[in-house]
């Protein structure tokens, strides 16, 4: 246990050479992996993860593999958000308010789209017609058993959906109302749902709650300064890409080819020592940190970490710079007070994480640069 706390910190924290007696206690581990994933503090959470809308989990697979590594052509710096209505709604059956607190949204974030989610639950009449539902945002606050409150809204978006038709989902687009809310908190008075029946009376129109089926918020947010950085980084690689240099490719696709990446190594250096630098695989569970209750997937970290003696001379598999081959020369051959070449990560990959934020929204988000794909010395 205490071994794979100490490397953890080595992975994560330090591409470098570094010892193990450079070990961090587990809550200043806990600490620090929360700092890093850019979350305040470890969230108390009410809703479990069977609550968790099957879209969301979807959204999840489609962006990452099982252990979490995210697929290609996804964009850098995107995060989605997933809100749900406040609990005092819900007792208040109120058919037509729906708010959302949405203050979790940062202000680093553009929103770029946004959608309300309702699942809408089947008929029980034998012939009947259409719905036509139109989503509002509301200018005012609405008051509780006021006769005097007079709704005053704009319309965002509406749909039509057959009266007959088995449960289904509805979307509805609400970019706008969610893009004026992140900017002026103070007047996000909520989305006001109405139905007209065409050939179908409004009274037989039912929203699912509770449960997978609440009613919820989902809003498509991009960090602009990661999204600024990782175009950098992509023009970079195309250009070093170029020269085709075959120990690039295994990072394509990290899941499915982490095993010919170590074994590789493995093959190449069993004659002469073990102890070459290579890629280890270490797995922590999120159930060891106590986190698998807010941290919905993946299941825990698969990491990666780089260890062993790179060569008096480094070739080329090592994919070494001539600045790490000329240093690790200087070492053995010249002083040894000119540090030996280190063996290190040399591409590194995005992880996508599912969690809960403290006041109940789900975040889906990309974590840059967090597990070692291929190890070389520098
Ligand atoms: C959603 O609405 C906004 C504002 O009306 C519009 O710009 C955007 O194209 C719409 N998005 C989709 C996917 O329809
Ligand atoms: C919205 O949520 C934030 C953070 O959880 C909280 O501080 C704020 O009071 C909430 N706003 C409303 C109107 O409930």
């Amino acid at each position: 246990m205490s071994l794979f706390k100490i490397v953890f910190v080595f992975v994560l924290f330090a591409p470098v050479c570094l010892t193990l007696h450079q070990a961090l206690k587990l809550d200043q581990l806990k600490t620090d992996l929360l700092s890093l994933l850019e979350v305040k503090e470890k969230p108390s959470v009410s809703r479990t993860r069977y609550q968790v809308p099957r879209y969301v989990i979807d959204l999840y697979r489609k962006q990452a593999f099982i252990d979490g590594f995210t697929k290609d052509g996804v964009a850098p710096g995107r995060t989605i958000r997933t809100f749900f209505r406040r609990p005092k709604d819900k007792r208040g059956p109120h058919k037509h308010l729906f708010t959302f607190n949405v203050t979790a949204i940062r202000k680093s974030e553009k929103v770029a789209h946004a959608e309300l989610r309702i699942f809408k639950r089947r008929s029980r009449l034998k012939r009947c017609g259409y719905f036509e539902v139109t989503v509002s945002r509301l200018f005012r606050r609405w008051e509780k058993g006021s006769k005097k409150w007079k709704r005053k809204m704009e319309a965002i978006d509406s749909t039509l959906v057959k009266c007959r038709r088995v449960g289904e989902w509805m979307t509805f687009n609400v970019t706008t109302a969610v893009k004026y809310w992140a900017k002026y908190p103070s007047k996000n008075f909520g989305l006001w749902v109405s139905i007209r029946g065409h050939n179908a009376p409004p009274s037989d129109f039912h929203v699912a709650t509770g449960g997978r089926k609440d009613p919820f918020l989902v809003e498509f947010g991009i960090d602009r300064a990661k999204l600024q950085k990782a175009k950098r980084v992509r023009v970079e690689e195309k250009s070093t890409k170029k020269k085709g240099k075959s120990s690039k490719e295994v990072d394509r696709n990290p899941t499915v080819d982490k095993k010919s990446a170590d074994t590789s190594v493995h093959t190449r250096s069993r004659r002469s020592t073990s102890n070459l630098c290579k890629r280890h695989r270490l797995f922590v569970k999120f159930q060891d940190l106590t986190w698998d209750n807010w941290i919905i997937a993946p299941k825990g970290f698969s990491m990666y970490y780089c260890t062993g003696v790179c060569p008096e001379v480094i070739q080329k598999f090592f994919d070494p710079t001539n600045h790490a081959i000329i240093q690790n020369l200087l070492h053995h051959r010249y002083s040894k007070s000119v540090p030996a070449a280190c063996c290190v990560p040399t591409k590194l990959h995005s992880i996508t994480m599912l969690y809960f934020e403290k006041d109940g929204s789900i975040v889906l988000k990309e974590y840059g640069e967090m597990v070692a794909s291929t190890c070389g010395c520098r």
